[in-house]
């Protein structure tokens, strides 16, 4: 199944509650939430208080994408504000088949993501123990930026692994994903879409308009299926 996990970065943090019912109006399952520390990438976001803000205000799935050192260390705190996933970057994970195993012990999906620059081949071990892989499209820090097509050989790799080992944990793919990148990513067989700004329209006077994300998400997924069905 198509999922488009709507990356609450680009939305209004002033109505979030309000974009976030927004965008699953336009037919988003999930919303990831991009967790980052101003270490592990140069941006800083938000952390458990904002999960546990959304947690009440939605029936979604809340998707906790941790680009921070130590993941370790939060984890407890993520699960108790109400992730419903978390995955961490294997870059920062030392010990990457315990801190999985930590966030399984927590009653959430483990999931583990890779930088563009990360092999796949980093993961095999791993593969088994988590709910979906997250294969990065651009090099994580910052909503907006540009689409790195090496992403769809890690992807289709992913899906060739996952077949050959049995099993059926899902591919998610971030970072540039939007109207004209979104066929290619589906083709090659991800199908959790993290999209932020191809979905929350801009804010123009300050203002938002609801009725252009809702739009954008119906279309994105519109487009997503089409290339599913290919
Ligand atoms: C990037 C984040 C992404 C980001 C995606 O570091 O992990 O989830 O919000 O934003 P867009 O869809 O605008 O590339
Ligand atoms: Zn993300």
């Amino acid at each position: 199944m198509i999922e488009l996990a709507f990356s609450i970065l680009a939305s209004d943090f002033a109505h979030l509650a309000d974009e976030v019912s927004t965008a699953e109006r336009g037919g988003g399952t999930i919303v990831h939430v991009d967790v980052m520390d101003g270490h592990f990438v140069p941006n800083i976001t938000f952390g458990p208080p904002v999960v546990k803000a959304l947690r009440p205000i939605t029936k979604l799935p809340l998707d906790c994408h941790l680009m921070i050192e130590n993941p370790d260390a939060y984890i407890p705190e993520f699960a108790a504000a109400g992730a419903d996933m978390i995955s961490v970057h294997q870059e920062v994970c030392r010990h990457l088949h315990r801190t999985l195993q930590l966030i399984a012990d927590h009653n959430v999906k483990p999931a583990v993501v890779i930088n563009p620059a990360t092999p796949v081949d980093t993961l095999i071990e791993v593969l088994p123990m988590v709910h979906h892989v997250l294969v990065m499209s651009v090099n994580p820090g910052f909503g907006g930026q540009k689409f790195l097509p090496l992403a769809l050989e890690k992807i289709a790799y992913l899906a060739e692994l996952r077949e050959e080992m049995g099993l059926n944990f899902r591919i998610e793919v971030d970072g540039g994903v939007a109207h004209d990148t979104v066929a290619s990513v589906v083709e090659a067989g991800a199908d959790m879409l993290v999209a932020g700004s191809a979905i929350f329209a801009p804010t123009v006077d300050g203002r938002r308009d609801p009725a252009q994300t809702e739009k954008n998400a119906v279309e994105f997924l519109k487009l997503a299926h089409a290339a599913a069905e290919k």
